[in-house]
């Protein structure tokens, strides 16, 4: 069984990412950072529908902890075979004359430190098995650059820049590197929303909508899938067609 850890899969997209990888078939490697019972949630919903997972508590922005992460994700459920880069910190709206490098730094810690420890600690894994997959988890924002963003926007960017160069440089592995960016998907900390709040937003989307975690876990089951094994350095934008390349 392919093993298959989720960064931030405690709830919101990376939730349902492990929930859709683990109904594909892989062995699924939950990690949390404060959210444990919700973890154990995931882990309990996917054992009950036949799956195989197992939650890690682990910060993934601090190296010590990502090297142990990666060890116990071996020890229990074997080598990592699919690295989605998902989890994210909070996203506050900054206006650029209250910029602080402090802001561009709590971007770059989940967006390029994350996602470099991990694929670090993985790639073993990897290399050893001549396979293997990574999958980030972007942002339209990058496109859409929404004003009092630019931390977050900037880090998308440099996320986006790492999936490129990563996908030249380890496509001769047998690896494929791509990105998945969604657009607005709301989860459990966008609280409840009326109607209103989703209309405007709706009235912009081609396929008149909006999105849902589902959409984004489907993306990610494809490229994780053997049959997107000639893919590589490749954007696949959800977001019913809010923005086109
Ligand atoms: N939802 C959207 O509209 C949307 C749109 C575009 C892109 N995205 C991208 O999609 C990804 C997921 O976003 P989301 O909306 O699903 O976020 P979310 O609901 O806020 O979930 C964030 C996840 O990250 C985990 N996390 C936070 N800090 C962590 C740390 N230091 N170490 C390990 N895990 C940590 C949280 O775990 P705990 O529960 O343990 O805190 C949680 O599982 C992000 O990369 C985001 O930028 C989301």
């Amino acid at each position: 069984m392919t093993v298959a850890l989720v960064s931030g899969a405690s709830r919101g997209l990376g939730a349902a990412i492990a929930r859709r990888l683990a109904a594909d078939g892989f062995a699924v490697a939950v990690n949390y950072a404060a959210g444990r019972s919700r973890a154990e949630q995931v882990v309990a919903d996917i054992r009950s529908a036949g799956g195989t997972a197992e939650a890690f508590g682990a910060d993934v922005t601090d190296e010590a902890a990502v090297r142990e992460l990666a060890e116990g994700v071996r020890a229990a459920l074997g080598p990592v075979g699919v690295l989605v880069a998902n989890a994210t910190g909070p996203q506050p709206e900054t206006p650029v004359d209250r910029l602080e490098w402090r802001d561009h730094l709590d971007q770059l810690e989940f967006f390029v430190k994350s996602p470099t420890l991990l694929l670090r600690a993985v790639l073993p894994d990897m290399r050893a098995a001549g396979s293997g997959r990574v999958i980030q988890i972007g942002s339209d924002m990058f496109e859409r650059a929404l004003p009092g963003h630019s931390a977050y926007v900037a880090a998308k960017g440099a996320q986006w820049g790492l999936t490129r160069s990563w996908a030249r440089e380890l496509g001769a592995d047998g690896i494929t590197v791509n990105l998945v960016a969604p657009g607005w998907v709301p989860v459990e900390r966008h609280g409840e929303l009326s109607e209103a709040d989703l209309s405007g937003y709706v009235s912009e989307v081609p396929v008149g909508r909006i999105g849902r975690p589902v959409d984004v876990a489907a993306a990610v089951s494809y490229l994780a899938s053997e049959a997107a094994g000639f893919v590589t350095g490749q954007r696949v934008t959800v977001n019913g067609g809010h923005n086109m390349d």
